[in-house]
């Protein structure tokens, strides 16, 4: 069989490991770099670019290049994330047949899952080159806070290349098993991952080859992407201030804006200073050119981005609730994600936990390190056995009467899981039983993700009431939820058909 390679799928980068000669090691791509952004664009001729050919020309070409297409993925198109995104970014979207987002670039239609088959084949082939070998096998990582629905896609992402997903894994579930295999650890661990899309935060066990998830949280719509946005809405209020103009509705202009905001952020993080210049950002009615000329400090910056930190700080203090853990039992504390670069991350959670964080793991590549060390884990004639006992992220429960989500699985259930509920039918004759599933911590539905729209049928008829029916929820390793149903009458399976599915 061939190789299993370790895939970080991640919204602003991605990175692929593998294990060779007993070694783990990056995929090096065209000589040095590891990392390859995750852009997909088409140019003005048509052609498609993938990685650091669409990130270089993104600047000029913003309509027809996509980035952070992970925020969107598994999303309804009317949901509220969405609607943030659509106004952040130049490419168009619009709503698919199944209430999914379609994007529209270069005079052409693509679903979301095309996007990500994208930069999982450019991962792939960086891959091949470098072994000299077919790669049909990944194990690829998501963050721990997507739902089902997510997961989906990012395997029909892979079958749409041919390219098996053989599990998909948490990042922070991922950094751990880099941080802890071969080192006969015992001990709990917090995994503190923020990135540029999205943050998690994991309470794991670690004894030794046995990785246990206690407790996960996280939130899809926080990362650096945001810290940039604070940075941003700063300069544009400033300029609208001092010339009365608008910079946000010219595309180009923007798309300056956001690239040299990453960079100052990102300079901020080593000095106090930063020059924040775009010149000749546009022109007054009298054609007269005007610059931005701003200079950030990380004081500045600190303040405006207040915010964010406080909003992972209150997830990981619920996280650390939900396992019943005091900070003072927390013996390492792991840093995951470029965004924990930024200095005011590391005093507040020093602060919090009463020590710094360990040095163990390297924030941009822990994740695909620990996705080819379990890749290889599942290869035939690994010596490496490792144990992962994960969790899901949010509840996974049905529609009651009235739209009352009623839970099935309670958030940070261990995985696999299987349930199962009884039901009955409600009226005479009824042959068959719908049932609409949803994730999420709401207590009703509407705030909740639909999972889908399942309906069992063929049911012997019989008067209201009468018939019993057992409904099986079954929650894989991977998190992914399959649903059954079987008539105790007749001891027959039915037949399910799902109505709503994944983008
Ligand atoms: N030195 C730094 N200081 C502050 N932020 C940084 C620094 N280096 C990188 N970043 C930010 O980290 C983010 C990228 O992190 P990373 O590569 O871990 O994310 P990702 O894996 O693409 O995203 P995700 O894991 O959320 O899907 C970007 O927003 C980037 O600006
Ligand atoms: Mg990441």
């Amino acid at each position: 069989m061939s190789k299993i390679i370790g895939i970080d799928l991640g919204t602003t980068n991605s990175c692929a490991a593998i294990v060779e000669n007993g070694a783990v090691k990056l995929v090096p791509y065209k000589g040095g770099e590891f990392i390859i952004p995750s852009i997909f664009a088409i140019d003005d001729k048509g052609n498609e670019l993938i990685g650091h050919e669409a990130k270089r020309q993104w600047q000029l070409n913003p309509r027809n290049t996509v980035y952070a297409a992970k925020r969107l993925v598994g999303r309804s198109y009317a949901s509220d994330i969405v609607g943030a995104m659509k106004k952040q970014v130049a490419y168009e979207m619009k709503p698919g047949e199944r209430n999914d987002v379609l994007l529209d670039i270069g005079h052409k239609s693509f679903r979301l899952a095309e996007i990500s088959a994208k930069i999982l084949n450019k991962i792939r082939q960086v891959a091949q080159d470098y072994l000299g070998e077919k790669v049909t096998r990944a194990v690829v990582t998501v963050p721990a806070y997507f739902t089902d629905r997510q997961r989906q896609a990012v395997k029909d992402a892979g079958k749409m290349i041919q390219l098996e997903v053989v599990r998909i894994i948490n990042e922070p579930t991922a950094a751990a098993l880099a941080y802890g295999i071969g080192k006969n650890l015992h001990e709990t661990t917090v995994i503190y991952d923020l990135g540029g899309g999205t943050f998690d935060v994991s309470i794991i066990e670690i004894r030794d080859r046995v990785f246990e998830v206690k407790a996960t949280g996280g939130d899809i719509f926080l990362g650096g992407l945001d810290f940039d946005q604070a940075m941003i809405q700063h300069v544009l209020d400033d300029f609208t201030k001092k010339h009365g103009i608008d910079l946000s509705t010219d595309p180009v202009a923007m798309q300056r804006i956001k690239d040299l905001a990453e960079r100052v952020k990102i300079d901020l993080s080593s000095r106090e200073s930063a020059p924040f210049s775009v010149p000749f950002v546009t022109m007054t009615p009298q054609g007269q050119p005007l610059n931005i000329d701003f200079t950030f400090t990380r004081k500045l910056l600190e303040e405006l981005t207040t915010p964010l930190v406080d909003r992972t700080v209150a997830i990981l203090e619920r996280v650390m609730a939900d396992a019943g853990l005091e900070y003072k039992n927390v013996d390492e504390l792991l840093l995951v994600g470029g965004q924990t670069r930024m200095p005011v991350v590391q005093k507040r959670l020093e602060k919090i936990f009463g020590k710094a964080p360990s040095k163990g793991v390297h924030p941009d590549e822990a994740v695909a390190i620990g996705a080819a060390l379990y890749a290889h884990s599942l290869e035939d004639n690994s010596d490496l056995r490792l144990q992962l006992l994960d969790v899901i992220p949010m509840a996974i429960g049905l529609e009651r009467a009235g739209g009352e989500f009623h839970t099935v699985f309670a958030r940070n259930a261990a995985i696999p899981n299987a349930k199962a509920i009884d039901a009955t039918t409600s009226y005479d004759g009824q042959t068959e039983v719908a049932m609409r599933i949803f994730q999420g911590d709401a207590p009703q539905v509407a705030q909740n993700e639909l999972l889908g729209d399942f309906l069992f049928s063929g049911l012997k008829p019989g008067p209201s009431g009468s018939a019993r029916l057992e409904i099986t929820f079954d929650v894989s390793i991977e998190g992914i939820l399959t649903m059954s149903a079987r008539d105790l009458d007749t001891g027959k399976q039915m037949k399910t058909t799902v109505r709503v599915t994944q983008s």
